[in-house]
């Protein structure tokens, strides 16, 4: 590939190979070849998502009113989506419910997954009626380059990592059937910036560094849950949307976990039922809405793991884990 450099590649543990590791594949270290991102690290990425990077991805045409949701997996992102999507479509729950929320907003980088399992459209981004919101967990080095001329709306959230890592291990032992190890691997890994997207803190933290780029929000999960109401006016308003105090209690009811977790357009179960019959393994499927709370890595991590989270993100940055502020 003409624009990025496969560091390395990493063969999936699988044993039995499956449907899955047929359409994922391997893992691979990526490092971009843009010369404005020329000291950013590489990236861990599962090999299918990156298929004809340079045409899907690279080369993708980004309109002005485009907006770009981001964030890395597990912070939050398929609760933003729908909100974001609520607050661009008339605030109108019914029809949301008329169609999967990763097809509304649609999930960039898993597109070419889609494409190929699925049979969508290769061009059905382009054709998305606008404004078109995407959602990615990419590292800003591997966005399109036209995000950097036209720049597009962008909102940006993150987690406290050690609550990702905790998600991210249930969503990767439980959905994609992965070979993650055990609960203290995957910590491994995360820290040594071995799995997907990683490395995590650069992926927060080069989103804070963007030069030059006026039109991005910051949120956080922490700060969603504790102010829905808060973060859904902010997020209307950057996105120059009215909003009534009514709208606002209407988004937050459609938007509550146990809502979302049994609401087929957002609780990924087909996906899950396709990862099943892909994986063909028999294992037991969480819910892809899993918990949705604050601090659930006090309940599965020791107090010395927590200490060593810490003091890892404090390496790199002030910045609260989980906080914007
Ligand atoms: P947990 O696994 O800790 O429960 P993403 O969508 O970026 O992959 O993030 C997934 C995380 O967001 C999961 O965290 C999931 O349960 C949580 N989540 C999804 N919808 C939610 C909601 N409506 N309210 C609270 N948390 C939600």
């Amino acid at each position: 590939m003409e624009h990025i450099e496969v560091l390395e590649e990493i063969k999936t543990k699988i044993q039995n190979p499956t449907g899955m590791s047929e359409v994922f594949g391997d893992r691979v270290i990526i490092k971009t070849k843009n010369p404005k991102f020329k000291d950013f690290p590489p990236a861990m990425f599962v090999k299918g998502f990156l298929q004809d990077y340079e045409e899907r991805v690279k080369n993708f045409k980004v309109y002005e009113d485009d907006v770009w949701l981001i964030g890395f997996p597990r912070s939050g992102t398929t609760l933003m989506q729908e909100i974001i999507w609520l607050i661009l479509n008339d605030y109108d729950v019914e029809k949301a419910k008329s169609a999967d929320t990763y097809n509304r907003a649609q999930w960039f980088d898993f597109f070419n997954v889609l494409h190929k399992i699925q049979g969508v459209d290769a061009d059905y981004m382009d054709k998305m009626p606008r404004p078109r919101i995407f959602k990615t967990h990419l590292p800003v080095q591997f966005l399109p380059d036209q995000i950097w001329t036209v720049k597009p709306k962008m909102i940006h959230i993150h987690r406290d990592v050690k609550d990702v890592a905790i998600s991210l291990y249930h969503l990767r032992k439980n959905s994609f059937h992965d070979d993650v190890g055990t609960m203290e691997e995957h910590f491994e890994q995360i820290l040594n910036d071995r799995t997907w997207y990683t490395p995590y803190r650069e992926h927060v933290l080069n989103y804070q560094r963007i030069p030059d780029y006026p039109n991005i929000l910051y949120l956080t999960y922490e700060e969603l849950l504790a102010d829905k109401a808060g973060v859904i006016k902010q997020t209307a308003k950057f996105l120059n949307t009215p909003i009534t105090e009514e709208q606002v209690q209407k988004l937050i009811d459609h938007s509550k976990f146990e809502k979302m977790q049994k609401n087929k357009t957002t609780n990924m179960q087909h996906y899950h039922e396709l990862f099943n019959q892909l994986s063909n393994d028999n294992k037991p499927t969480d819910n892809f809405i899993r918990k949705g709370i604050v601090g659930d890595h006090k309940n599965a991590m020791s107090e010395e793991t927590i200490k060593r989270f810490d003091e890892w993100w404090a390496q790199r940055t002030t910045l609260k884990p989980g906080y914007n502020k």
